[in-house]
């Protein structure tokens, strides 16, 4: 009897901990589901990620990671507007004179020029600018190193 009471306690001990979890769990995959529920960041992933993927190391990259690339077309004065005006104008002109990352065409030559709707890159655009981007692990220290150099 009393064996049996054990187990009984540590079946209803353990259902306890097990009624608690799942409702934890399902929300943090809401909370998930919800930010990556934005248009333009699913059009983001599916069209630029394969070269500018925030999870390719520095060494092994072919392209800026899109926070890098956010950092250079915006600053504390630019609108909605213009940052999507000047999105567009890359994806059409993909041009050396055009370009505003100098280190980047040098180090991994130009963007090819590729198709994309106008609409891909308006809400593409949309998402960057109302989004934090999701930054590579060496992205910080990366940029400390490129302002120490500057300075010097
Ligand atoms: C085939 C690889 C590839 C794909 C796909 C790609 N890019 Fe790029 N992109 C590059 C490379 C390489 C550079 C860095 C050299 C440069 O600036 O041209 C770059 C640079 C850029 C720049 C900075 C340009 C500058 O120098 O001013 C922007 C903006 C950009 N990409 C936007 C996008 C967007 C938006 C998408 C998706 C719709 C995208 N790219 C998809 C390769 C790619």
């Amino acid at each position: 009897m009393k064996l049996f009471l054990a187990f009984a306690l540590s079946v209803f001990l353990f259902s306890c901990q097990d009624t608690k979890r799942p409702s934890y769990a399902k929300k943090e995959v809401s909370s998930k589901i919800t930010t990556q529920q934005h248009p333009g960041k699913k059009l983001m992933i599916a069209n630029c990620y394969v070269c500018h993927s925030p999870s390719a190391s520095h060494e092994n990259r072919i392209a800026p990671p899109m926070v890098a690339v956010k950092k250079h077309y915006l600053d504390a004065n630019t609108s909605k507007e213009q940052f999507t005006a000047s999105l567009q104008n890359w994806i059409e002109n993909p041009t050396k004179e055009n370009a505003k990352m100098y280190g980047a065409v040098k180090r991994f030559g130009l963007m090819p020029k590729q198709a994309f709707p106008k609409e891909t890159i308006t809400q593409i655009a949309a998402y960057m600018f109302d989004n934090d981007i999701e930054k590579p692990e060496w992205f910080d220290a990366h940029e400390k190193e490129e302002h120490t150099k500057k300075r010097n």
